[in-house]
């Protein structure tokens, strides 16, 4: 077996196998060159990527890519790994070389930590993470609320505007709130610079829509929320499925309805949209965003695994 760095000129034939690779996995979406560009290759929230594929007499049959965000609150460098191989070469070593390749490059860069996520229920994952020495820490839980489950009455806390975000205009409101609110959350994800955001924000092939709570007498920026659906993805699988991505109020502002305002009000662009499901997914150790998306009619569906590995020892 040949393990090669990726180069972008391997784009086409990368998308092509992750495509194929990855399609088992539960709720795997489809993604285009554009898309995998947008994710993997240019993303700049990762200023670190270590991204290798593996042939087998001149056939591209596995991939590992880990993306390392350098700049994190703790000073520590912790990277996202995702691997995957064809089905008709597992079980034969190839994901287990690509995962060590990786590891060897990402210490000699003195990354700290490597994490993953595996769904509850894929044994076949859980097995291969577990042999590569990853533990378990934590769990991703998601959320689905069906949209014509009921009529969606729109609540306004009293003082309170919600409208949809216009950007750059307010741009640097929403970070600054996103940035604040997710500052002390343990995890890879740390703040979103400027440039990041604006990636996020131009996903190609999505649907995207953001809106702000704000106060009624200084216009103040209190709520954010972004919610997302990919029509192509939608139209392939059959489904007619929408994403919370994000979702934060101040914190002076908590438990005054504002979250449920932003939330309400995402579900009605969706139900205009044609959306059937809304989804949202949260560490399990938040367990106030937990139940606050069950108070919003929301109900727990899946859990995912975070796997996780020290490098530096
Ligand atoms: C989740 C979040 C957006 C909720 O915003 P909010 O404006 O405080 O929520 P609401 O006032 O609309 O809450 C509605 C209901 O949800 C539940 N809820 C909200 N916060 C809760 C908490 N801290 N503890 C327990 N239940 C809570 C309650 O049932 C509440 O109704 P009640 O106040 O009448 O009891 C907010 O806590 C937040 O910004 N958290 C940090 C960011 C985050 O975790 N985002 C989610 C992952 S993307």
């Amino acid at each position: 077996m040949k393990i090669v760095e990726f180069t972008k000129d391997k784009l086409e034939e990368y998308t092509n196998l992750i495509n194929q690779s990855r399609a088992d996995w539960p709720q795997y979406r489809r993604f285009t060159a554009e898309q995998v560009e947008s994710m993997y290759l240019s993303n700049r929230t990762y200023n670190q990527k270590r991204h290798l594929l593996a042939y087998l007499e001149e056939v591209l049959v596995g991939e590992a890519i880990a993306l390392v965000d350098s700049s994190n609150q703790d000073n520590s460098t912790h990277g996202i790994l995702y691997c995957s191989v064809l089905p008709e070469y597992r079980n034969s070593g190839v994901g287990q070389q690509l995962v060590e390749s990786i590891k060897k490059r990402l210490k000699q860069n003195d990354v700290k930590s490597l994490e993953t996520y595996v769904p509850h229920d894929c044994e076949v994952s859980k097995k291969f993470y577990d042999k590569l020495e990853f533990t378990e820490t934590e769990r991703e839980i998601q959320l689905r609320f069906y949209l014509d489950k009921e009529a969606l009455e729109v609540k306004k806390p009293a003082g309170i505007q919600i409208r949809q975000a216009v950007f750059p205009e307010d741009k640097k409101d929403f970070l600054n709130l996103w940035n604040t609110s997710y500052s002390s959350v343990d995890s890879v994800f740390s703040k979103m610079t400027s440039e990041s955001f604006d990636e996020f924000i131009n996903f190609p092939g999505v649907e995207s829509c953001c809106f702000l709570a704000t106060k009624e007498d200084s216009g103040k920026v209190v709520g954010i929320i972004s919610n997302y659906f990919d029509p192509v993805y939608n139209k392939e699988k059959g489904v007619l499925e929408a994403t919370i991505e994000m979702i934060a109020v101040e914190e002076t502002y908590l438990r005054k309805g504002i979250g449920s305002g932003l939330t309400v009000k995402s579900l009605t662009w969706m139900q205009s949209h044609g959306i059937r499901v809304a989804q949202a997914r949260v560490f399990s150790s938040k367990l106030n965003s937990i139940e606050f998306f069950k108070r919003n009619g929301f109900s727990v569906e899946k859990n995912i695994i975070v796997y996780k590995i020290n490098l530096s020892n």
